[in-house]
């Protein structure tokens, strides 16, 4: 960004004082920002692409130099030069920006960490000057032609999950924070755990709090995996391979489909699949077959790979069941799949969670800690105590994107194949969902909430929007953001009680929409945040794309406008 604004203000043949006075900074910012020692606002960024700066999809030249030349990076004063990964090619221009920010992120800190170890975790950098590869761009597979960033390298890919971290940012982040052996950095809604695997690889204590029980598997997962080899795991295989292809012919005994029932198959001995509602759309007979074999096998395994057994079946569950993949939550698709080879796709599965274990060892060598230094509690953040004090940092993005009843409705169909394991029902979850649906059957005042003596800007907002016309249309939906703030402000209070003094949080919030009408998430959190303690640094405004999520995302552009990362400093005591 820095370098393409210099040749922009040249190309149009401006001196630093004249471009200053049309962003309306000094001459001294737009010095910092082409020296790469600021960044511009989000304010000033859309006032740079008014005068028609190129940010991103950058043409020929511009992109020649983007992706395939040196940058320089400067780390604790000395100059070096890093070479960025190649994952924007064609990407759209606001994450061409907010690449180049990840980079300037990571130049920012005050670190202690030897360059020797800093340079290997960086993020966004493909190699360093003098030629050293980063841990991540080994593990990434450098794709040229790639259309977007490749968020799956290590474990991250073991599961597509809503709203997923791009892992490069929390790698940036964790990079700004200078964290380290002796942080403990929590993520209290870690999802599908991208903070703790980052944490895990970098060498950084970390903890994670997640109320449903399939996402807290999979982050245990995913970031909790012992040092197994890979051959290990390939044997289980051949033993799956054994026992699924015996108990099938057993069953199947010679006879077709069309003469078996799905009654036969869930009465089959060893089968432990519970029937329910419309089970036989669902799945085929062939898969779900498949499924109740390769649980029953499950079963005889106990502890981690019983887990990353649970974990390649769920994380393929899209493709083995009839289920529209496009869908937030989840519904049985009309068309069922044919020819499902469950033990096809969960050996596939199970073989590329083997070499991703064995890489990660291998590509963080410097900074892989040990699997108990990670922590996952399942639960409720709000019913949640931990020690005052206790932690370094806290890197985290609450539900707000989709209602978080979503999260364990996108993932129906895990949930009730594996009832007997994770022992939940999400359908029947309760309101200590975040952003749920459940809400109070008397319509409060916007007085009731805790949040209208903290926020003005909450205050204003719903006041309005309560008195628009359409407001009984999006009643619902007002009330559930009210709710949400409130809880917001239950969960800043938690933050700075857990927090060290001066402890620093990255919360990534986006703006979501009423109607047509924006909410100023960012604004009502900063005030929620200020209110209790914080001290606001700054909010890097994003609309990131990724291929990290559920593949056409469609509720993504009607309900979220943008994105914030935003940080805050826990201030001294309340
Ligand atoms: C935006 S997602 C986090 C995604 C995560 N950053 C990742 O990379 O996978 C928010 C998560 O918060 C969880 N959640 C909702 N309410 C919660 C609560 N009360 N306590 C803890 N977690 C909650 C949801 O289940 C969901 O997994």
């Amino acid at each position: 960004m820095n370098l393409i604004l210099k040749e922009f203000r040249e190309k149009n043949g401006w001196t630093q004082e004249e471009l200053a006075e049309k962003v309306g900074v000094s001459k001294g910012t737009i010095n910092r920002w082409e020296q790469r020692k600021s960044n511009p606002s989000k304010l000033a960024t859309e006032k740079l692409i008014e005068l028609g700066i190129n940010i991103g999809n950058l043409e020929s030249n511009e992109e020649d130099f983007r992706l395939g030349n040196e940058r320089e990076f400067n780390y604790n004063g000395q100059k070096y030069f890093v070479k960025p990964q190649p994952y924007v090619l064609n990407a759209p221009s606001d994450q061409n920006y907010f690449h180049d920010l990840l980079i300037t992120i990571q130049e920012q800190m005050n670190t202690s960490i030897p360059w020797d170890v800093y340079k290997k975790r960086l993020s966004m950098i493909e190699y360093v000057e003098p030629g050293t590869k980063t841990s991540q761009s080994i593990l990434e597979k450098r794709k040229p032609d790639a259309k977007s960033w490749n968020s799956n390298y290590g474990t991250h890919g073991w599961h597509r999950y809503i709203g997923r971290f791009p892992p490069h940012l929390v790698r940036a982040i964790l990079n700004y924070l200078n964290a380290g052996p002796n942080d403990i950095i929590l993520d209290p809604f870690a999802g599908s755990g991208t903070t703790l695997v980052e944490c895990r690889l970098l060498g950084i204590p970390a903890k994670g709090i997640e109320i449903s029980p399939l996402s807290a598997l999979i982050t245990r997962t995913k970031s909790k995996f012992p040092e197994i080899r890979q051959v290990e795991i390939l044997n289980i295989i051949s033993e799956l391979e054994i026992f699924y292809q015996t108990e099938w012919s057993i069953f199947i005994n010679n006879r077709s489909f069309e003469e078996i029932t799905y009654e036969n198959i869930i009465e089959r001995e060893g089968n432990i699949i519970e029937p329910f509602v419309n089970y036989e759309r669902w799945f085929s007979k062939e898969a779900l077959l498949g499924v109740s074999i390769y649980i029953q096998f499950i079963q005889t395994k106990t502890g981690y790979i019983q887990d990353l057994l649970l974990v390649a079946l769920s994380s393929k569950m899209r493709s083995i069941g009839n289920v529209d993949v496009d869908v937030v939550r989840a519904e049985y698709s009309k068309k069922p799949r044919e020819n499902v080879d469950v033990f096809k796709i969960v050996k596939s599965q199970l073989a590329k969670m083997a070499k991703d274990i064995s890489e990660s060892y291998k590509t963080h060598e410097l900074t892989i800690t040990n699997n108990d230094k990670i922590q996952v509690i399942e639960g409720d953040i709000l019913q949640t105590n931990l020690p005052k004090g206790s932690i370094s940092h806290i890197i985290t993005s609450p539900p707000y994107g989709v209602e978080s009843i979503s999260y364990l409705r996108t993932h129906l169909l895990s949930f009730r194949v594996l009832e007997s394991f994770l022992s939940a029902d999400p359908y029947t979850f309760g309101d200590n969902v975040i952003g749920s649906e459940y809400l109070p059957k008397e319509e409060p005042d916007i007085s009731e909430f805790k949040v209208s003596s903290l926020s003005e800007t909450f205050n204003d907002f719903f006041k309005v929007i309560k008195e628009k016309e359409t407001a009984e249309k999006h009643k619902i939906r007002i009330l559930m953001m009210m709710k949400f703030f409130e809880d917001m402000n239950t969960v800043s209070l938690k933050f700075h009680e857990w927090l060290k003094e001066n402890g620093k949080v990255a919360f990534v919030i986006g703006n979501k929409k009423i109607g047509d009408t924006i909410i100023p998430t960012d604004q009502i959190i900063k005030e929620i945040f200020e209110s209790n303690g914080f001290i606001f640094e700054s909010s890097i405004g994003h609309k990131l794309k990724t291929n990290n999520s559920n593949s056409q995302v469609p509720w993504q552009d009607k309900i979220i406008k943008d994105e914030f990362i935003m940080l805050f400093t826990r201030g001294t005591n309340l």
